[in-house]
């Protein structure tokens, strides 16, 4: 695994140059494959990332939209990572709404709606049940508690290795998240944390023991490439030895 770590000045730069390396992916894998496979994040520190992907010109029809993990409400909830990402890139680019594939949460079941998911996944990369697909790029953020997507401390969620997708849980209310495996089968996971309230976390998640159960960001281990761009709030006292 190739990791690299990237400390910018400040959230500005640091969108900055999330843009500049999810563009060099994007073409890398259209170059390569004829497609690209984006995954995105939910919080907020993506959005302006998305707002900036949305002024950009690109084969829009050969690049392919799912999400790491979803929050289980109706997709035009506030609190829906799809609201968020529709508002901040989807309707403001020419993408085909084949091209997108939302994680669902009508089916008042999360486990159903993960496995409905996970088929849909199946589906798109023509693979059987076990298989794990390798998405071109994966958008994280990280939590202040070390969790990424929905897989949170001290939960299920993070033991799952049989499937791609699961239910996570925040605060007893459920979601939907890409399982540890998946992400990191992943050509290129790419982690965006800003704000001094992620040092401790970062710390635990850099440390070279640690406990992954405690903080889920340390599971993040994937075989080809691994990018934490962090702002000079979030990573300053971190030791990158
Ligand atoms: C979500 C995200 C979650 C997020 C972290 C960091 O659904 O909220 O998937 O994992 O990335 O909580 O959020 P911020 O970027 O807002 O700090």
């Amino acid at each position: 695994m190739k990791k690299k770590v990237i400390i910018l000045n400040d959230q500005p730069s640091l969108v900055k140059q999330g843009l500049t390396l999810v563009l060099e992916k994007i073409e890398q894998a259209i170059q390569q494959r004829g497609k690209c496979t984006l995954v995105l994040s939910g919080g907020s520190t993506p959005k302006p990332l998305y707002e900036a992907l949305a002024q950009q010109s690109l084969p829009w029809e050969k690049i392919y939209i799912f999400w790491g993990d979803e929050r289980y409400v109706s997709s035009d909830h506030p609190d829906s990572n799809q609201h968020m990402t529709r508002q901040a890139l989807l309707d403001r680019i020419e993408i085909p709404s084949t091209n997108i594939y939302a994680m669902p949460t009508g089916s008042h079941d999360p486990a159903l709606d993960a496995q409905k998911y996970e088929t849909m996944l199946q589906e798109f990369f023509k693979i059987n049940p076990g298989d794990f697909p390798a998405f071109d790029i994966i958008l994280l953020g990280m939590g202040d508690d070390g969790h990424t997507a929905s897989l949170f401390p001290h939960t299920e969620a993070l033991h799952v290795s049989n499937h791609l997708i699961t239910v996570g849980q925040k605060d007893g209310q459920p979601r939907l998240t890409f399982t540890a495996p998946l992400i990191n089968q992943a050509r290129c996971v790419i982690f965006l944390v800003a704000g001094s309230n992620k040092q401790v976390a970062l710390a635990e998640v850099f440390a070279s023991e640690g406990d992954a159960m405690t903080y889920p960001s340390r599971l993040i281990q994937p075989q080809e490439e691994l990018w934490w761009l962090l702002d000079q709030a979030a990573g300053q006292n971190l030791s990158l030895v």
